[in-house]
């Protein structure tokens, strides 16, 4: 077994990357139970309950660095909960966790939802707080720097375009729909854009830019800080580029970011800035979506589950198809 000594550049190596996989499907299979159901809470209570008892099969000495909330307003995977089954032996990890994105999705039994997380090594992702971060995210393969969230929306969809070698009307673009994006969308729809409206889980939205069957080449909009650290990993892996500005409402916002040792509020933080080093993304769909078929529930007791895991160092993807008999 590993020592508690273990080099910090070998740290996730010593981590058996497949063994997060299952830990995200025992979130998304305890979540499945609830699909269509209308009841987000039981959920999202379902698939962390489960996330957190299969942590226990790991053998990390893992950290939760974002989570369900902090300590008094979650019970279980707070911020700062310390998870796996090897406290104080096994290798320092710091884990971004969502058991269940998309609550709502899942309770009404619609597209994306998914069970995931991201694992790096101690200090490697942004301890986001929970406030509402600016994302604009574009696949791989394009220069360095061509998105950027201090020019308008645009002159982005206008770089893209040119990048690409199409007009700007030629262009897809994820939003989360929202009343809060109603400038954008319509600014989009200017340029003659396609504007794929999404009612939730922009973790998946992200990650469609990186995959050219989607047809999605931009993501933008305002979504979830966690969220964005946890698709941030994700690129990370499989490349694309992304740029987040946290967005503060009032003071109390403000100040949960100071306790997160946040002092630039106005930082447009990039992919490193959000997840740097080593790092593994793993996802499980709950529902199926863009990126991963759901759970189905099969004959004579049969799930099936559809996962992904990714990791930055080697740049492996690989996809996980699973049948539990329960
Ligand atoms: P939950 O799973 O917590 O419901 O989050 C779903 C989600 O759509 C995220 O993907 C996204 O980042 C966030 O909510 C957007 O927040 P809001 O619904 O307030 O616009």
């Amino acid at each position: 077994m590993p020592e508690n000594n273990t080099p910090a550049s070998h740290v996730l190596d010593r981590v058996l990357v497949l063994e997060m996989v299952r830990v995200t499907e025992a979130a998304a299979i305890a979540a499945s139970n609830l699909i269509g159901r209308g009841d987000e809470k039981a959920a999202d209570h379902a698939a962390v309950e489960a996330m957190r008892k299969a942590f226990d099969g790991l053998y990390i000495d893992g950290t939760v660095v974002i989570g369900e909330g902090e300590r008094d307003e979650a019970p279980m995977l707070f911020i700062g909960e310390k998870v796996g089954g090897a406290p104080g032996k096994g290798p320092k990890i710091d884990i971004a966790l969502d058991p269940l994105e998309g609550t709502t999705i899942t309770a009404k039994a619609g597209p994306n939802s998914l069970a995931v997380l991201a694992a790096a090594e101690e200090g490697g992702l942004l301890n986001a707080p929970d406030v509402y971060m600016d994302k604009i995210a574009v696949g791989p393969g394009y220069p360095d720097g061509i998105i950027d969230l201090n020019k308008t929306p645009t002159q982005n969809v206008e770089a893209v375009a040119a990048a690409k070698g199409v007009k700007p009307s030629d262009i897809n673009v994820c939003v989360l729909d929202r009343p809060r994006h109603e400038a954008l969308i319509a600014e989009l729809r200017s340029l003659g854009c396609g504007v794929v409206l999404i009612g939730d889980g922009d973790v998946a939205g992200v990650i469609a830019v990186t995959d050219e069957d989607t047809t999605i080449d931009l993501y933008m909009g305002s979504g979830g800080a966690p969220e964005g650290v946890l698709a941030a990993a994700a690129l990370r892996c499989v490349g694309g580029q992304f740029n987040g500005r946290l967005l503060f409402r009032n003071d109390d916002e403000r100040a949960r970011a100071h306790k997160w040792g946040i002092t630039d509020l106005d930082k447009v933080y990039k992919l490193e800035d959000l997840a740097k080093g080593d790092c593994i993304f793993a996802a499980t769909g709950v529902t199926s979506g863009s990126l991963l078929d759901g759970v189905k529930r099969r004959k004579g007791g049969v799930m099936t589950t559809e996962s992904v895991v990714m990791r930055a160092s080697s740049g492996t993807v690989r996809w996980i198809k699973g049948e539990h008999r329960i």
